[in-house]
């Protein structure tokens, strides 16, 4: 019964949301009804993602999405924060981006309530403990859980601005080589990283179990440095417009955030 109830429930939501969305699917394609269901449901959770996001949920989800990042994530806390920030930055390229790192159901989610933003997530690491939506998230392929010492699953330029927090740092510079480069290759107007900062940040155990190691925190000398023996340049409009940005609107970072141009 309360299964019953339960369908019946998410098909008026769906009816109440994406009731227009939907049908025109529906028609043309009944008789693959299976793969229509799973479509259903995702599409559902995705309503209902942005709309708990949205609407009366969003103090609460945002405290949560905090207290799972304390620590272990907090760069990828900060980038949340910053949204706002990189919108003023980048303007108009922020329409479609690519968040790669952990909790990135939260930080996609986040995009998505954005103006004109659409976003992407790749999920580092497993999203066992995930919640249904962020699963929900994965079926559809919004996010994927990639394994980021490998080339990303995307064609060039696919994105145009891509953001990445917290996984660089737990990389050894063998496969940043490679990683690095490849977040540029998907990229049209920029890259941004949000990266823990040495001395602020610290490398807890716990880690070693989920990310395979611990955090390796560079100081700003040493990714300089990096960036250009990977022939990565600084983006310098976009670092000016962001630090003003920041100033204005007293957004503090605590890790330290680079821009760099994409390959050309
Ligand atoms: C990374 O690449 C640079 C230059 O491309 C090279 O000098 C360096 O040895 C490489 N590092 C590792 C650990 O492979
Ligand atoms: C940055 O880190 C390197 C080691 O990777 C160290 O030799 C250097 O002194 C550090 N620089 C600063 C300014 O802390």
């Amino acid at each position: 019964m309360s299964r019953r109830q339960g369908n019946a429930n998410l098909s008026r939501r769906l009816g109440d949301n994406g009731g227009g969305l939907l049908s025109a699917s529906s028609y043309s394609k009944s008789r693959s009804s299976p793969i229509l269901y799973v479509a259903l449901i995702a599409v559902g959770a995705l309503l209902l993602l942005a709309y708990s996001h949205s609407g009366k949920g969003g103090v609460g989800n945002i405290k949560g999405a905090i207290s799972r990042v304390q620590g272990d994530y907090s760069c990828t806390a900060e980038l949340q924060q910053a949204i706002p920030v990189l919108k003023k930055a980048y303007g108009d390229s922020m329409h479609k981006v690519l968040h790669i790192g952990p909790d990135t159901c939260t930080v996609v989610s986040k995009l998505f309530n954005e103006e004109e933003t659409e976003a992407w997530g790749v999920e580092p690491y497993d999203v066992e403990d995930a919640d249904a939506s962020c699963k929900a998230l994965v079926r559809i392929g919004i996010v994927r859980v990639a394994d980021i010492k490998y080339p990303l699953p995307y064609r060039p330029k696919s994105f145009s601005v891509v953001i990445v927090s917290d996984s660089l740092d737990y990389l050894s510079e063998r496969y940043l080589n490679k990683t690095l480069p490849d977040l540029a290759r998907v990229s049209v107007n920029g890259l941004v990283i949000f990266t823990g900062s040495p001395g602020k940040q610290r490398a807890k155990a716990a880690e070693v179990s989920k990310f395979g190691r611990a955090a390796k925190l560079r100081n700003t000398t040493w990714w300089t440095k990096f960036f250009g023996q990977v022939s990565l340049e600084e983006n310098e409009g976009a670092s000016k417009k962001f630090n003003i940005a920041a100033t204005k609107m007293s957004y503090v970072a605590n890790c330290q955030v680079f821009h760099l141009r994409p390959f050309n």
